[in-house]
Order: structure tokens, then sequence, then C-alpha cells
């Protein structure tokens, strides 16, 4: 009789948003690579579509529901990782919301910033602090926060920056500048425990979140995560990298 034995590169992964746009990416990429994608998602129609997209070129990959602004489904999806596979190894906080347009920023009604803190924000905490146990299980737990140049502090004070005609989006900048703080402080709290939590801006990507407007492919963009989240090196932890693997400023 053959004996099944677990190929030990093969990584269990839960992408956040991943029904479109650069989670999408990401998952296609990652399940290409030979990984079990866990594609989170608040839309169960979405959510399955996408899913069954990858299914259907013979991929790892599995629909499980998550809204990062409700903790139920996050709990539910924990119980589910830890029930069917014992353990997370990569989860990629992706889900993201830009809420910003057309308002300047003192016109912003605060309710669009307290959404969108909801979920570029506290949802990511929500997220890690449900999947800390099932990471802590992996022989190398790797976080990915998809964050962006737009929420660089360097860039935000610097009038020559790239990102300056973008530099005004109050709930948007403000909110992956949280991100990142919020990044390195889990980078400094787990680094003993040989978790590697990382911040990744994908780039300019054009998706819906932007119309379009975007000059990279999401797919670049997916391949490019893939990539940083499969090749860590264990001692490079509270990193902000670009989508060409360097890092940049906070
Ligand atoms: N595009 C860029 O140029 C760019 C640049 C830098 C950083 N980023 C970041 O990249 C990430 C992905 O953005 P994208 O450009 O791929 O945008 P997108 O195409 O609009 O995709 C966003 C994804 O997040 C999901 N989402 C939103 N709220 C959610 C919630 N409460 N719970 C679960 N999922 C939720 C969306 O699901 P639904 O389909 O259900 O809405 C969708 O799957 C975001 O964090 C964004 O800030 C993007």
């Amino acid at each position: 009789m053959a004996v099944m034995t677990e190929i030990p590169e093969k990584k269990i992964i839960l992408i956040t948003g991943a029904n479109k746009g650069i989670g999408f990416a990401t998952a296609r990429a990652l399940a290409e690579a030979g990984h079990t994608v866990l594609l989170g998602a608040r839309d169960p129609d979405r959510g399955t579509t996408a899913a069954e997209q990858l299914t259907a070129d013979g991929l790892d990959a599995r629909f499980v529901p998550v809204d990062v602004t409700s903790p139920d489904t996050i709990t539910a999806a924990s119980a589910l990782i830890e029930q069917d596979y014992g353990r997370l190894d990569i989860l990629i906080n992706n889900a993201g919301i830009s809420r910003d347009r057309p308002h300047p920023p003192a016109e912003l009604p605060v309710a669009q910033l307290r959404e969108t803190y909801e979920t570029n924000v506290f949802g990511v905490v929500a997220v890690i602090n449900a999947m800390l146990p099932l990471l802590r299980k992996s022989a190398a737990g790797y976080v990915a926060n998809v964050s962006s140049s737009l929420g660089s502090i360097a860039s935000l004070s610097d009038t020559d920056s790239q990102i300056w005609q973008y530099a005004n989006l109050l709930a948007y900048n403000s909110s992956k500048a949280a991100l990142n703080a919020i990044t390195l402080i889990y980078a400094n709290t787990l680094r003993a425990e040989g978790i590697v939590v990382n911040a990744v801006d994908p780039g300019y990507v054009a998706t819906d979140l932007n119309n379009h407007s975007g000059h990279l492919a999401a797919e670049q963009a997916g391949a490019a995560i893939a990539h940083h989240v499969t090749q860590p090196d264990i001692g490079l932890t509270g990193l902000f990298l670009t989508e060409s693997g360097g890092p940049q400023p906070w």
C-alpha cells in the first residue's frame, strides 16, 4: 500500500479578499506553485466562483467565508482551518477598501473614515489574532499585510514623492500608515517565536479599487506577493517590501 507523505514545502495559505483583484491573482500564483490556498471572501457566490476557477485548473484551492469586519466569520474560519489542516503557514491580509473619493480630507464623512479602518486596520488585527494559534503550529509562520506606498509617512512628507498627487486620501492613506505601524508591532512581538510579519506594497495595480487606473496587472502583483511570502529569510521580519522586492521607507 502506498504511504501518503506530506510534501514539507506545501504551505497552507489563507488570503483575505481573494475573490478578485490582487488577492485572486496571488491565490492563483501560490496555487500554481503547488500550495494549498484558502480563498477568504465575504460573499459566498463570489468566493465559490473564484475558488472554482482555480480548482477547474486542477489547483488546490478552497473558498473559506471571511468578512474581516465580522468576528463570527473570522472565528469560524479559524476553527475550519484548525479542523481540516491543523495549522496555517502563511496569512496574507489583502482585503482592503478605499472610500475617500471624491471628498477632500476636510469633507470626508467620519463614517467613511471609520468604515475604511474597520476593514483596512481593525479587520487585519482581528484576523491576525484569530489565526495566531494556527500560525504558531507552523514550522515557519508568515504574515504579509498588503499595504501601500500611500501609507508611507516618508512619502506623505515628501512633496517630490511619486505618490504626492494622491497624498490627500485621508482615510485610505492613514489606514495604511496604521497598518504599517501594526506590521512593525507584530513583527517585533513575534520575532522571538520565529513568525515573520512584513508589509508588502503591490505597486500601482489596475483593479476595481482604483477603477483600473494602475499600470501593473493584478497578475504581476500576485506573482510578486507570492514570491515574497514563499521566499522568506527567517531573519527578515518587520520590512516594508516593494513589488520588486526591496525594502522601502516607512
Ligand atoms: N490596486 C492597487 O494599486 C493597490 C496598491 C496598493 C495596495 N493595494 C491593496 O491591495 C489590496 C487588494 O486590493 P485590490 O486592488 O485587489 O482591490 P479590489 O480588486 O477592490 O479587491 C479588494 C478585495 O477585498 C475584499 N474585501 C473588501 N472588504 C472586505 C471585507 N470586509 N471582508 C473581506 N473581504 C473584503 C473585496 O471583496 P468584495 O469583492 O466582496 O468587495 C475584494 O476581494 C488592498 O488591501 C489594497 O489596499 C492595492
